[in-house]
């Protein structure tokens, strides 16, 4: 009996968090889909499963709340600085293993860079550095579902792939104008 609780509680728990996601007729899509499919869904995390179950679309009347939810996420370094060192950004933007930006977006000086997402060539020549641009830049690294609900760029900061201190020297990497992303011309440009 003892062994059982314990499922049996976070069955009630998912469920609990699945209700207070997902309308009456949602759930049923999702039940309708069979018991497999249903548990699927329920371990996903209840934003990811929300994203899955609108085929990455969110209605436009659950956008608010959820773009709030994932505002609510982000958290900032602790000494307030949202650029940090760009040459430690480099090191993270450029790098396969880490935050592998340069493979959705162009403007790296060292890798040739994809178009998944948009161009950053020349980010920070083009944006600035005001109080803005750094908060909206950092956030949009921190929690891209922020501002895009359901994009693909990974959530780094909110799934804890990058440190608060590390997407600040991102920050810095993209729009310090002495930083090599804005001084050096970018790999592929005519
Ligand atoms: C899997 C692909 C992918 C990866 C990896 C990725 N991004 Fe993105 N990024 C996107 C897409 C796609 C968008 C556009 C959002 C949308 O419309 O869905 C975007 C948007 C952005 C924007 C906003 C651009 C603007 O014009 O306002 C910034 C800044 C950005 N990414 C920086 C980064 C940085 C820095 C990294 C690495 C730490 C990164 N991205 C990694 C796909 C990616």
């Amino acid at each position: 009996m003892r062994k059982l609780a314990i499922p049996l509680l976070l069955l009630a728990l998912a469920l609990a968090l699945a209700q207070r996601y997902f309308t009456e007729e949602e759930l049923k899509r999702i039940q309708e889909g069979g018991k497999a499919y249903s548990e699927v869904f329920i371990n996903q995390r209840p934003d990811q499963a929300l994203c899955s179950l609108h085929k990455n679309r969110l209605p436009a009347e659950l956008l608010p709340k959820f773009i709030e939810e994932q505002r609510a996420l982000i958290r900032y370094p602790a000494d307030g600085k949202l650029m940090g060192d760009w040459r430690k950004g480099g090191a993270i933007f450029n790098n396969l293993q880490k935050a592998n930006c340069f493979s959705c977006h162009f403007g790296s000086p060292v890798h040739l860079g994809g178009d998944v997402g948009p161009s950053l060539e020349k980010y920070g020549l083009q944006r600035g550095q005001s109080e803005a641009v750094q908060r909206y830049t950092y956030e949009v690294i921190y929690n891209p579902w922020a501002y895009f609900p359901c994009t693909v760029m990974y959530r780094f900061g909110a799934l804890g792939g990058l440190t608060p201190e590390e997407i600040a020297d991102v920050v810095a990497y993209l729009l310090d104008p002495e930083s090599d992303f804005n001084t050096k011309p970018a790999v592929g440009s005519r």
